[in-house]
C-alpha cells in the first residue's frame, strides 16, 4: 500500500500538471447536459470555460445518446450548447441527425492545450443503445478520432477516448465494441482511453460484463443515484454540491 500512498501524495503535490493516469487525484467532470442549471438559468457555459480551471483533469462530453439514428449515424446532444432539436440554427449533416458543432471542436483543442483529457461519453439517462459493434466502433473512430469522414461533428479536433455510460440494456455487443476500440486505438498516433461509468451496485447491470471481460482504462462510478450504495449512505449529499466557475 505504501507506494500507492506516496504516489498519491506526490500526484496531489504536483496537481497543477493536469491529467496523469498514474495519479489518484484526477478530477473528471461530465459536461454537456446543463445539469447545474436551476430552473432554466444559469445555463452551462461553453466547454472552453471549464478548461481554464486547473482542478479539472478530464472532461466528458455528454452525450452521444443515440447510437444509430437517421441514415445509420449516431446522434449527439449538448443541451444549450449544441442541440438541433431546440435550436434550428444548429446544422446537421445531410441525411442524418448528426450535428456539426464547430465551436465545440475549437474548445476541445483548447482544453487539450491546457492538459485536459477530453472524452466522448456514450449513453446517459435517455439513450438508445442499439447498433452493430463493428459498424459503431468504426464510426466513432472515423467521426471523432483519427479516422476520416465527411461528417466530423468537431471538425479536425480529435477526442482522447470514449466513455461508456450505459444505463439501459443494449443489443450491441459491448465487449466486442470495447475490443474493437482498443484495437483501433493501437493503430493511432496518440494515446486513447476507454472508460466506463457504472452505477455503484456491483456488478453493474449494464456494464458488469464489460468491466469483467474487456480492457477499460478508468471507471467513473456513479455514487449519486443508486439507493443503498450512494453518497447519502455515507453522510454526504446525494448529489455532488461542488460547482466550478
Ligand atoms: C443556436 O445555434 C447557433 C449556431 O451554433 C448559435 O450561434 C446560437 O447562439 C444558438 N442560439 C441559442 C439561443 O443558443
Amino acid at each position: 500500500m505504501l507506494p500507492t500512498i506516496i504516489l498519491g501524495l506526490l500526484c496531489a503535490a504536483l496537481g497543477v500538471l493536469g491529467f496523469d493516469i498514474s495519479c489518484n487525484s484526477n478530477l473528471a467532470v461530465y459536461w454537456g447536459q446543463n445539469s447545474g442549471a436551476s430552473g432554466s438559468l444559469p445555463y452551462q457555459k461553453p466547454l472552453g470555460a471549464y478548461c481554464d480551471d486547473s482542478n479539472v483533469d478530464i472532461i466528458l462530453l455528454s452525450f452521444l445518446y443515440i447510437l444509430k439514428g437517421t441514415g445509420g449515424y449516431p446522434v449527439l446532444n449538448f443541451a444549450n450548447i449544441c442541440d438541433y432539436t431546440t435550436n434550428s440554427s444548429v446544422p446537421v449533416f445531410p441525411g442524418t441527425q448528426l450535428m456539426h458543432c464547430p465551436d465545440m471542436g475549437r474548445d476541445i483543442k483548447y482544453c487539450q492545450s491546457k492538459g485536459k483529457v477530453v472524452l466522448l461519453s456514450i449513453g446517459g439517462a435517455t439513450a438508445q443503445l442499439n447498433s452493430d459493434a463493428a459498424t459503431f466502433s468504426q464510426q466513432v473512430w472515423d467521426l471523432f478520432m483519427e479516422g476520416s469522414s465527411p461528417y466530423r461533428p468537431f471538425d479536425d479536433a480529435i477526442i482522447d477516448g470514449v466513455d461508456l455510460d450505459f444505463e439501459q440494456s443494449s443489443q450491441m455487443n459491448i465487449i466486442q465494441f470495447a475490443n474493437n476500440m482498443n484495437q483501433l486505438f493501437k493503430s493511432g498516433t496518440r494515446k486513447y482511453y476507454l472508460t466506463a461509468a457504472p452505477q455503484c451496485p456491483f456488478p453493474d447491470a449494464n456494464l458488469g460484463n464489460l468491466l469483467a471481460q474487456a480492457h477499460v482504462d478508468m471507471a467513473f462510478i456513479q455514487f449519486y443515484n443508486s439507493g443503498w450504495c450512494d453518497n447519502s449512505k455515507y453522510g454526504l449529499p446525494r448529489w455532488p454540491q461542488a460547482s466550478i466557475s
